[in-house]
């Protein structure tokens, strides 16, 4: 009778014992996973800073001559970079790659690139904060342009893809603060059918528009938010 109260005793020691140390288990099972992927974690934001500062690195030494260690282009016809969504930068590398968007230049550069040179190109692209335009000599100033530039991009509502700031987003481009003689040659490459957007949304927006207001709309974005006339 002893006996069995004593085994019964022990096995439910044991049984105490066991109810105990699950938890225990589970709790360093759950630190050792925790501990798992915390380093998983971290390998992977190395592996994602190395890629980055490849990319960088890639970026001065293939892309800066044209477009400026900064993003901000001073090669004519040469577009700004900096401040461009990543988003779009990637699309438009896709179409030079494809050789569906045209340029002798930029055809060449993007030939032979995988789509993780795509992705590490345009990520690094996104990281680059806009550079504002240098300001204009003055007598390149036509005042009466910055109203017309204006009551143009709401007319044809310009601001309405390109946001109020004209900053873009996502596969929307930045436009504000572009090169000037940039803007003239690719909205008049959209007019007329020679530069291939991503989609139809530029050549409709500007199929209509008389070709000195696309003049006009150039002057007003690059060097928007630019001087208000008085
Ligand atoms: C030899 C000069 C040159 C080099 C080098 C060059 N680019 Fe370009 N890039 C251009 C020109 C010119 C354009 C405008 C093409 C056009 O529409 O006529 C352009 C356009 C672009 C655009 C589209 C921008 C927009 O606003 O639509 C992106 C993105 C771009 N380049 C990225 C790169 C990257 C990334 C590299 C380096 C791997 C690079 N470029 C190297 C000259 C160059
Ligand atoms: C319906 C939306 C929409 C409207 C309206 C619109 N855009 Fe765009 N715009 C876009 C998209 C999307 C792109 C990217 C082109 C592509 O599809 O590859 C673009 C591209 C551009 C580019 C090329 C930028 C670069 O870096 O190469 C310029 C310049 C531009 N738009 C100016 C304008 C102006 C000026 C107006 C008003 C007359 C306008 N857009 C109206 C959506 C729009």
């Amino acid at each position: 009778m002893r006996r069995a109260w004593a085994t019964g005793l022990a096995s439910c020691t044991a049984m105490l014992v066991l109810v105990a140390a699950a938890p225990q288990a589970g709790a360093q099972d759950k630190a050792r996973k925790a501990r798992a992927a915390a380093s998983a974690a971290s390998a992977a934001a190395k592996a994602r800073d190395g890629t980055a500062a490849k990319y960088a690195q890639r970026f001065a030494a293939e892309c800066a001559a044209c477009h400026g260690a900064n993003g901000r282009s001073d090669m004519p016809l040469t577009p700004v970079l900096a401040g461009q969504p990543s988003l779009y930068a990637i699309t438009q590398l896709f179409l030079f790659r494809e050789a569906r968007r045209g340029s002798d230049a930029m055809n060449a550069v993007a030939k032979n690139m995988s789509d993780d040179d795509l992705r590490g190109f345009s990520d690094h692209i996104g990281t680059l904060p806009p550079v504002p335009a240098p300001p204009p000599a003055a007598a390149r100033i036509r005042r009466a342009w910055h109203g017309q530039g204006r009551a143009l991009a709401q007319q044809h509502r310009c601001v309405a893809c390109h946001g109020a700031a004209l900053d873009g987003g996502q596969q929307v481009p930045r436009i504000a603060g572009q090169r000037e003689d940039y803007l003239k040659m690719t909205l008049r490459g959209f007019q007329a059918g020679t530069r291939a957007g991503y989609t139809q949304a530029m050549t409709a927006a500007v199929s209509h528009v008389p070709v000195d207001d696309l003049d006009t709309l150039a002057y007003f974005v690059a060097r928007f938010p630019g001087v208000t006339p008085p």
